[in-house]
């Protein structure tokens, strides 16, 4: 976290507001010159003043200070757009239902983008009765492995944490449920349309029994 507001932000959030350095000078009672000396790391406003900047720009003096600010709408409205933040330092994983800054281990945090899954990162879902079997095909090592599975509706998350030496596998209620999520401690976050992941036969994807016997065959030739 910075340890006090920068010219950059500064800079950034008047553009943002479509303000010209005079127009923020005016509504600060300061002189333009003094805009321009922050935004230029020649000077820092005045601390009486952070209060007023951020007001302008609608933000808190914290979020003015540690350049992270953030605009949600009502975040409470869809759970579809969560955001997960993973600690690089201790594998911490959150789940906000909106934007935050979020810190741990003194690192502020940016939230993952989730990927499509790809080869190294091969998800199978198979229905058993009201659950989702979920299987990921991965290494499960301390040094590479899937730390958490979730689960993702409208109105709910359902979020299992994985173990290295355990197996990459969740059972999750089927319930409303329309993505999925992983997150590899090496590759990141990535997602899938569960209804892809069962119903699309012609993808790699799918999960029926010819194809998971091709796999245990494959394993033996290649092992
Ligand atoms: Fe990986």
């Amino acid at each position: 976290m910075n340890q006090y507001v920068t010219g950059a932000v500064i800079k950034e959030l008047r553009e943002k507001y479509h303000l010209t350095q005079a127009e923020l000078a005016e509504r600060l009672n300061v002189s333009d010159k003094t805009v321009s000396k922050w935004e230029t790391a020649k000077g820092y406003p005045d601390i009486s003043l952070l209060e007023s900047i951020a007001k302008i720009f609608d933000i808190s003096v914290t979020e003015l200070i540690s350049g992270n600010a953030v605009s949600n709408g009502n975040v409470s409205a869809n759970m579809m757009r969560s955001k997960f933040y993973v600690c690089p330092v201790c594998g911490n994983s959150i789940h906000s239902m909106g934007e935050a800054v979020i810190q741990c281990h003194g690192l502020i945090l940016t939230p993952c983008q989730d990927e499509e899954t790809d080869e190294n990162h091969m998800i199978f879902i198979e229905r058993v009765e009201d659950e989702y079997y979920i299987r990921i095909e991965h290494d499960m090592t301390k040094q590479h492995y899937i730390s958490f599975i979730a689960a993702l509706s409208s109105d709910r998350i359902q979020m299992v944490k994985l173990y290295p030496e355990g197996n990459a596998e969740a059972r999750v209620k089927i319930n409303g449920v329309r993505k999925i999520l992983f997150y590899c401690n090496r590759d990141g976050l990535f997602s899938i349309k569960p209804v892809k992941g069962i119903d699309d036969r012609r993808t790699s994807y799918d999960d029926t029994k010819e194809r998971r016997e091709l796999e245990e065959v494959a394993k033996m030739l290649f092992k």
